[in-house]
């Protein structure tokens, strides 16, 4: 079997977001496959893998082919008990540890709303994550899809002007501002100081490609330096640029579907299902090597 990669839509995405068939990354794959892989991730920026079963210890063994794993600990849980086992494994589900559909008004369920926010991945951890993978094991009957933004388009299309404003520019990423954005707000004082915002480049510049791309999240609530309603009013700005439809693929997810992403060339957001069906997703997060500010400018 040999890893192949075609683009999902080659008409009015050739570049973003490609299909893989030929490989089951449920098994120990080969130095050349991973490779393969990798070279697809820096072209499309998003992945999708169909009908592969994982278990959470194939799952963590297929993310290490590609760095060190971050644990999972921007989960509002974190540190109690949990429904998953591993600290590697976050808990994209809507179910209790009892594997129950949480109520409408758990605490959990609502801080996990704030996914229908467009991010990225860990942006409010000082070093944020490269590579997530997202593995479906119950998928509700209708809705649910995650959509993904192409930041590096985004940053292309932009006009000289904006790019020079953007330049240089340090956010500060934090996931209470994303969870204000929503009107969750009930975090304990060690959640504040676990959430404790964070600086991260507005501008970065990929380190295998080359390629620049807008590091936006709806967890960045501050730019260094301005005041806060300028800085939200022009992140706003830059993020209904980024997400504009002709930069967006929407999976639409079966059960054993996986989908990997590239935290520093993309945003994605969650879709809304009923809450009354479970969904069940499983994430492992490659961690990036150093924090956006120690990359090159
Ligand atoms: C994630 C995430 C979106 C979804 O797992 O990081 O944002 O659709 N998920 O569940
Ligand atoms: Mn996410």
């Amino acid at each position: 079997m040999t890893v192949s990669i075609k683009p999902i839509d080659p008409v009015s995405r050739p570049f973003f977001a490609g299909e893989v068939s030929g490989v089951d990354v449920t098994k120990p794959l080969s130095r050349e496959d991973v490779a393969a892989i990798d070279a697809g991730m820096d072209q499309y920026g998003v992945l999708v893998f169909h009908d592969q079963h994982f278990t959470d210890e194939t799952q963590l063994a297929f993310s290490r082919n590609f760095g060190e794993l971050e644990e999972a600990s921007g989960d509002l849980n974190w540190g109690k008990a949990r429904r998953i086992e591993s600290a590697h494994v976050n808990d994209i589900s809507n179910l209790d540890n009892d594997n129950q559909v949480l109520a409408r008004d758990s605490r959990r369920r609502l801080f996990s709303l704030g996914n229908r926010l467009w991010h990225s991945d860990s942006s409010f951890k000082a070093v944020p994550a490269k590579y997530s993978l997202l593995s479906a094991r119950v998928i509700p009957s209708a809705g649910g899809n995650t959509e993904f933004a192409d930041m590096r388009k985004a940053w292309d299309d932009l006009d000289a002007e904006t790019k020079k404003e953007c330049e240089g520019l340090v956010c500060e990423h934090s996931q209470l501002y994303s969870r204000s954005l929503i009107g969750f707000s009930d975090f304990t004082d060690e959640d504040r100081i676990r959430f404790k915002p964070v600086h991260q480049r507005l501008v970065r510049t990929h380190p295998s490609t080359g390629r620049k791309s807008l590091f936006l999240a709806s967890h960045a609530g501050a730019i260094v330096g301005w005041p806060v309603p300028e800085a939200r009013a022009f992140l706003r700005d830059l993020t209904e640029h980024a997400t504009q439809r002709k930069y967006v693929y929407a999976h639409q997810w079966k059960q054993w579907d996986a989908v990997m992403w590239d935290n520093r060339a993309t945003m994605h957001r969650a879709r809304p299902f009923d809450p009354k069906e479970v969904r069940d997703m499983h994430r492992t997060t490659v961690a990036s090597e150093r924090s956006t500010m120690a990359e090159a400018a």
